[in-house]
């Protein structure tokens, strides 16, 4: 036996002992972002101060405080339109290379419409950007993350056609007052929900027509979403060489057996639930999924519905809205199992009628503080695939994932889910190639979570809604964060965090 062979059975031996190689120390490409998201609504506050008009969830909350969970509202919230540069601060502290908030359209148009500018609106979204930018973070700015002026809602809202246009005026003004200083767009956030919880479930304005009203926004948000992304590449983009998405969101949907049934439920969930937004953007078709069309239609029928109850594209609106994305936004939080349902309990007609899938969680999948959100990080990693399959690999930000907990600075559950979710991250880009450009957590801090009111935090920054000055503490979970995004790197077995991202895996 020669020393070679016992350095060779040493080396064998210590790469099997060595707890590193079962836990790898994982980095993200050099120019992948890390950033954090909020949305006005949430976080804002100044509800009615300096010439911001009234929005939907103003209206809806002050009218039945009774339908949020803890009765409470987002006059205040988190006050940010008053402590944005405490805000950036934070931002700064955090490391990350960009923020995610939106602009509230009432803010910018007391109105909804262009006849009234909101000076006020204007300067304190200028100030914002400068701030981020002094500072070296990038805007990331949603154009509507569903604080519809109410003055439209009147009108009938997001069913109403003539809201692409007003949209599209609105978006004018945001190109023309910040697109010097914004290089990524996000037209709207997760259609599936403002359309189906706001015109056929429990979310603001209060709508109470699925399988009619949802599908009438729907269509509406796809032609205003076209319209803006032709208006920004013929007025705006040589100029301001920015780009421009939508963020959708998607859950994973896994089949709750191998059964043909089950798989082609799950199939038929993905298409109601992504591909009702995905499919007319992001293929040359520029129309709804076959199966989408295919089931409303039958079902209109049945029903005795003189046409169908999904509309239909003109041909100029199909060439306009296909193709029109420079990147998707993904928003993941959970996955559910998906069979064929029984159509027993929805109501006919009905957006979940026309799915016709029933959907459920595994009692064993980890909890979080929100009754859908279970912790599944394969199910990210199957989720980006997907899309990868389905729509020739496009350009994907990662624009929301996160984890609702109890209140408390100490939470390494949080810093588990983040941990586990970018595992599955870094699987999906450097094993299946998915593109994949940057990922951003929800949320910067605790805040309105709509129905929810302040019950469920997701914060990396815990607020306390006790004091006036809403003071912001960081969580364990920042700390974690804020590694990851200046290293680009996840921790190994070595660093301080092993002990809290090893739990649940
Ligand atoms: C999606 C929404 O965009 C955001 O507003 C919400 O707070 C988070 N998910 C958490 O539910």
């Amino acid at each position: 036996m020669d020393v070679q062979y016992f350095v060779s059975i040493f080396i064998l031996l210590w790469r099997r002992t060595d707890s590193s190689d079962a836990y790898p120390k994982l980095c993200f490409p050099e120019d992948f972002m890390f950033g954090v998201a909020t949305a006005s609504y949430q976080i804002e506050g100044g509800w009615n101060v300096s010439g911001k008009g009234e929005s939907i969830w103003d209206r809806y909350t002050h009218q039945y405080p009774e339908r949020v969970f803890d009765h409470k509202n987002g006059d205040v919230s988190d006050d940010s339109y008053h402590r944005y540069k405490e805000d950036v601060k934070l931002l700064k502290e955090l490391g990350v290379n960009f923020y995610r908030f939106s602009i509230s359209w009432p803010r910018i148009l007391p109105t909804g419409f262009i006849n009234d500018i909101n000076k006020d609106g204007i300067r304190y979204y200028n100030e914002l950007i400068d701030e981020l930018h002094r500072n070296n973070i990038e805007p990331v700015v949603t154009m509507y993350h569903w604080d519809l002026p109410q003055v439209l809602q009147d009108l009938g809202g997001w069913t109403n056609p003539i809201i692409a246009d007003y949209f599209v005026d609105y978006a004018k003004v945001l190109f023309k007052e910040f697109g010097d200083k914004v290089r990524f767009w996000l037209t709207f956030n997760e259609p599936l929900s403002f359309c189906h919880d706001g015109y056929g479930g429990n979310d603001a304005p209060g709508g109470q027509a699925s399988g009619l009203e949802d599908y009438m926004c729907g269509h509406n948000v796809l032609r205003a979403h076209g319209k803006v992304y032709t208006l920004y590449s013929k007025e705006y983009r040589n100029e301001q060489q920015g780009s421009i998405g939508i963020t959708l969101d998607i859950a994973w949907m896994e089949p709750a057996t191998t059964s043909k049934e089950d798989q082609d439920a799950a199939e038929t969930a993905r298409q109601f639930t992504y591909g009702w937004f995905a499919h007319p953007i992001l293929t040359d078709e520029g129309d709804y999924p076959q199966i989408m069309r295919q089931r409303i239609d039958q079902n209109s029928k049945r029903q005795n519905f003189a046409r169908s109850r999904l509309p239909h594209f003109t041909s100029d609106e199909v060439q306009e809205i296909r193709s029109s994305f420079d990147f998707l936004g993904l928003n993941h939080y959970t996955t559910y199992m998906v069979s064929p349902g029984d159509n027993k309990t929805s109501a006919v007609p009905s957006f979940n009628n026309d799915m016709g899938v029933s959907m459920s969680q595994k009692a064993e999948w980890p909890k979080s503080n929100s009754s859908w959100l279970k912790v599944v990080p394969w199910g990210f990693r199957k989720a980006l695939n997907w899309v990868k399959t389905t729509y020739n690999n496009p350009n994907i930000l990662v624009t929301e994932n996160g984890i609702s907990l109890k209140p408390g600075l100490h939470d390494p559950k949080r810093v588990n889910y983040i941990d586990g979710y970018l595992r599955a991250l870094h699987d999906a880009i450097y094993k299946d190639k998915c593109r994949v450009i940057g990922y951003t957590y929800w949320s910067l801090l605790d805040n309105f979570e709509w129905m929810r009111g302040f019950s469920e935090r997701f914060g990396l920054y815990e607020v306390d809604y006790e004091s006036a000055e809403r003071t912001r503490s960081p969580r364990l979970s920042a700390s974690y964060f804020n590694n990851v995004a200046t290293t680009g790197c996840l921790p190994t077995s070595s660093d301080d965090y092993v002990e809290y991202t090893l739990t649940n895996k």
